[in-house]
């Protein structure tokens, strides 16, 4: 069975990747991960690579079996407003690192689009890399050029200096972040 990409790799590759928001160091980049890590898009055969192994780690996955796995692969592929990223691991072909950006589209602000970030994740063994910073600039980088207006994510407390490098801001509450590209 052939492998999918969940979205049009091209559209990464068209970011301004000049515009990231993050501090790096030692080179990093979300245009330069080191050798032998690539981002890209969800592939329809990541459930072999450890995907919700990896998820796992963020939260109670259940019981995904490799067929459900690919049903809710094809339903968010089809809905074309899920934009899942993951840093893949070459060496060991397991997929260590993940974000989701989900599109929703509106009748506001001139038929604009808004933006939530779910499920931002790397692996443990992994983290501290700056996998993190580099998979949220580079989901803002696509929010943006995807006509959203408003980009926010819920957060728990911990996580919250995390989002702070990326200068999300925090608004109305504790928990809610935010960035807003235009009004
Ligand atoms: C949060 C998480 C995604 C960060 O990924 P990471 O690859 O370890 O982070 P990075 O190496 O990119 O660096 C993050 C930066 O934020 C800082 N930071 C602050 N609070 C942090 C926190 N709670 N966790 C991780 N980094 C934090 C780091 O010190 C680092 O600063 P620096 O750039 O000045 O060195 C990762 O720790 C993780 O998967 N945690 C468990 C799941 C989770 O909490 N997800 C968020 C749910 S709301």
């Amino acid at each position: 069975m052939s492998c999918e990409a969940l979205f049009d790799h091209s559209l990464l590759d068209h970011l301004d990747w000049s515009k990231h928001r993050a501090h790096y160091r030692d080179d990093i980049s979300p245009s330069n991960l080191p050798p032998g890590y690539k981002m890209r898009p969800l592939q329809s055969d990541d459930f072999n690579r450890g995907y919700c192994d990896l998820l796992s780690h963020l939260t109670k996955v259940g019981d995904v079996t490799p067929e459900l796995y690919l049903q809710q692969f094809n339903q968010m592929k089809e809905s074309k407003l899920h934009y899942i990223v993951v840093i893949h691991d070459q060496e060991s072909d397991k997929v260590v690192g993940s974000a989701t950006l989900v599109v929703e589209h509106k009748f506001i602000h001139t038929a604009a689009n808004r933006g939530r970030i779910e499920d931002v994740i790397v692996h443990p063994d992994h983290q501290g890399r700056q996998f993190g910073k580099v998979l949220l600039d580079l989901l803002i980088l696509l929010a943006e050029s995807t006509n959203c207006y408003k980009l926010s994510l819920d957060c728990n407390e911990k996580a919250r200096p995390f989002y702070e490098k990326l200068n999300l801001e925090n608004v109305e509450d504790h928990r809610f972040m935010c960035i807003k590209f235009f009004d």
